[in-house]
């Protein structure tokens, strides 16, 4: 093995968060990845515009075991900053729903820019590399590695811990950051995958597959009104991806699929107005017909407007507003577009993402134990704790 080369910084991931420290931790500094491109989940976010922030980013929008962890870090690099950055790039961007803001043109703008910014911070690349050992000895941290089928190694004052989390292994999403943090001494939260699609027994939805609709999804924890979209395994949609890092094996949710109508009272003025109508057709008028097909299935939908009682108008307006099902389970890791928990905020600096037990160690992105809503907020977090640890480094 050649002599180890040394660096002020080595950072562990060239994804969102590792490139944007890379391009604050001033000089020094080496980027490892073992992917053979940089900010491979940045080139396919946001159906390839990157939804690369939110209007209306707050620490609300974050889960952790610590609520208050990700405030310090979001408050002194917020989503104007960010946007500041993208304009002094030229990248012309948008505002879709929500306030989710998405490049007009491709997702590969955004990791241009980030390249362009750790080249004139003269941080260093070694992509397809892969990590074989990490040793911290006399206040410097030596990282084993192999590159190009031979084994080098690198030393380092700092190192940063930016593999991110487990979501999409196919993609080279690893637990490096997991074990290395348990190496040195700190906690983890237990992992799940979230924003993430709830899977049905198989035919639970008979042919709704690719049927959409607004809802409001809610369990105990939360409510989300957004789409909901049927799909051959169960449910996905933005509501639903939201509601699952919410939820837990064995609960129910609750869908109110007809959000924003009253549907007792729409239908006691349609008997009124047109009584011939048969209840299904006006049904139609306020769900997907074949979602009103699905519900004739377990409830009795016969009739015209006119033979149906109120009290019968009532009951069905309840299971319209109060849909209840139970989901088998999720899609998991394979197709999850974060992961829930990690490395555990109590061992870090909110300031600085440094370790508490081990100087110069420092864990940023989705790696540590803060997982944003859909709509931007997991980038935001990644350049928050990116630009934090860069900057106390
Ligand atoms: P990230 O995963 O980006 O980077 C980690 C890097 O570490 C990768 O380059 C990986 O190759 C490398 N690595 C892993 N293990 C390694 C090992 N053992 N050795 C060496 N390198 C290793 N968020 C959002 O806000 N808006 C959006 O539009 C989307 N869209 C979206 C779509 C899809 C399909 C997914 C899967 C995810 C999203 N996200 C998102 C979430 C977002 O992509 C995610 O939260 C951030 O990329 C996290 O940034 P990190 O830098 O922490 O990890």
């Amino acid at each position: 093995m050649s002599k180890a080369t040394r660096y002020e910084t080595i950072i562990l991931g060239a994804g969102a968060a590792g490139m944007m420290a890379a391009a604050h931790a001033g000089p020094g500094v080496l980027v490892i990845d073992h992917a053979k491109a940089p900010g491979e989940k940045i080139r396919i976010s946001g159906g390839g515009r990157c939804n690369f922030t939110n209007m209306d980013v707050t620490p609300a929008n974050y889960l952790s075991e610590n609520p208050h962890f990700c405030k310090s870090a979001l408050a002194r690099y917020s989503q104007w900053d960010f946007i500041e950055l993208v304009s002094k790039h030229g990248i012309a961007w948008h505002e879709k729903t929500l306030g989710q803001l998405f490049c007009d043109g491709k997702a590969t703008q955004i990791i241009d820019m980030l390249l362009s910014e750790m080249n004139r911070a003269g941080a260093e690349l070694w992509l397809r590399t892969s990590v074989v050992d990490v040793a911290h000895r006399d206040g410097r941290f030596t990282v084993v590695l192999e590159r190009e089928g031979r084994r080098a190694e690198a030393t380092a004052a700092n190192l940063v811990l930016a593999t991110g989390g487990k979501s999409i292994p196919k993609m080279g999403a690893s637990g490096l950051a997991y074990d290395l943090a348990q190496q040195f001494g700190h906690d983890l939260v237990e992992t799940r995958p979230a924003l993430v699609p709830f899977t049905f027994d198989k035919g639970r939805f008979g042919d709704l597959s690719g049927t959409a609709l607004p809802c409001r999804l809610s369990n105990d924890r939360a409510q989300f009104a957004e789409a909901l979209l049927f799909t051959h395994r169960g449910l996905s949609g933005p509501a639903v991806l939201q509601l699952s890092s919410y939820w837990r094996e064995g609960e129910e949710i609750v869908g109110d699929l007809a959000p924003g109508v009253d549907v007792a009272e729409t239908l006691k003025q349609a008997r009124q107005s047109n009584g011939r109508r048969a209840l299904t057709t006006e049904l139609s008028q306020i769900l997907p017909s074949k979602l009103v097909s699905l519900l004739g299935q377990t409830h009795d939908l016969k009739g015209n407007l006119a033979d149906i009682p109120n009290a019968r108008m009532d009951a069905l307006a309840n299971v319209i507003h109060n849909w209840r099902v139970k989901p088998t389970g999720t899609e998991g890791y394979r197709t999850a577009e974060v992961t829930l928990g990690g490395l555990s905020t109590e061992g870090l600096d909110s300031k600085t993402l440094m370790s508490k037990h081990l100087p110069g160690l420092y864990a940023i992105g989705e790696a540590v134990d803060v997982t944003g809503w859909l709509g931007g907020y997991n980038f935001q977090w990644a350049w928050a704790s990116g630009v934090a640890a860069g900057a106390a480094i």
